[in-house]
């Protein structure tokens, strides 16, 4: 992670669950790290556990469903802090109401912050990187319901599956395109299975076998850790089926 040591990494819904994890172990690796989500609360309260780390926690309050937030966060990281080196697009909703019965602001707002949220946080962090010369890191947070549509408990989830399968296709396409614009910019994309934080319906976690937020974190860090030429383009992180957690 030496390579990382003072950037600059943005990630999105860093207020709980894998973002929170991951901005702990940013930080302690000497990274300066901006949090964005809608619960400025609780990114204060990271802020305050980790202030004696080596980097730094700058949480801002973002909701990626709407441009102009994240238009005000990146000129502010932009006017603060210069630069762009790592993006984590990690925010997401998930919503158990059917989609055949679903209201249209609810079928909307799963896309609007899970795919069109990741496709301005990028365009955004990708403009900076351009204008730096950045060799930058773009991490799509997908999931296994972006490779399969599950059901469980009287539910597909409504748009989740779909804005999944959806940002899958995202991250080829940006990938193509920094290919295209010549730029050594990475991306990867991570596939959790279920991981223990508050998103899942939590009767889940007492029959389905599930890895922690931290599980996740490592699997970011082993992707950031690769030389520049490497690039992990995907990486699914699932428990083991068979394996009991005591
Ligand atoms: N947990 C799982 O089983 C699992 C499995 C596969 C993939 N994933 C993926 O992992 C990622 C992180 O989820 P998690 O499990 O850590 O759940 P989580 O604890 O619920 O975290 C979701 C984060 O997204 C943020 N968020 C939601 N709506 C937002 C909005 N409109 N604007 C800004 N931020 C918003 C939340 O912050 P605020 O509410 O403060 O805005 C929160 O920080 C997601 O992409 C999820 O799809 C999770």
């Amino acid at each position: 992670m030496d390579r990382w040591n003072n950037k600059v990494a943005v990630v999105t819904g860093a207020s709980s669950g894998i973002g929170e994890s991951l901005v702990k172990e940013l930080v302690k690796n000497n990274v300066k790290v901006v949090g964005l989500a809608r619960r400025i609360e609780n990114m204060e309260k990271i802020k305050n556990n980790i202030k004696n780390q080596k980097g730094a926690f700058y949480p801002i309050k973002c909701d990626v469903s709407k441009e102009n937030d994240i238009l005000k966060a990146f000129q502010w990281i932009e006017k603060n802090l210069k630069t762009v080196d790592i993006l984590v697009n990690n925010a997401a909703v998930l919503t158990s109401d059917l989609c055949i019965e679903s209201s249209t602001e609810n079928l909307k707002n799963v896309i609007d912050v899970n795919l069109i949220g990741t496709a301005l946080c990028t365009r955004e962090a990708v403009k900076i990187m351009r204008a730096n010369n950045i060799a930058g890191h773009i991490i799509n947070i997908n999931s296994i319901a972006g490779q399969r549509v599950a059901f469980f408990n009287n539910s597909g989830f409504n748009m989740y599956s779909p804005s999944k399968y959806a940002q899958k296709a995202m991250s080829q396409v940006v990938e193509l395109e920094l290919e295209h614009v010549k730029s050594p910019t990475k991306v990867t994309t991570i596939f959790p299975g279920l991981v223990k934080t508050e998103m899942p319906p939590q009767e889940a976690f007492k029959i389905i076998p599930y890895v922690d937020a931290e599980d996740i974190v490592n699997g970011i860090i082993y992707a950031l850790s690769t030389p520049p030429h490497v690039q992990i383009k995907e990486l699914t992180i699932t428990p083991v089926p068979g394996y009991q957690r005591k």
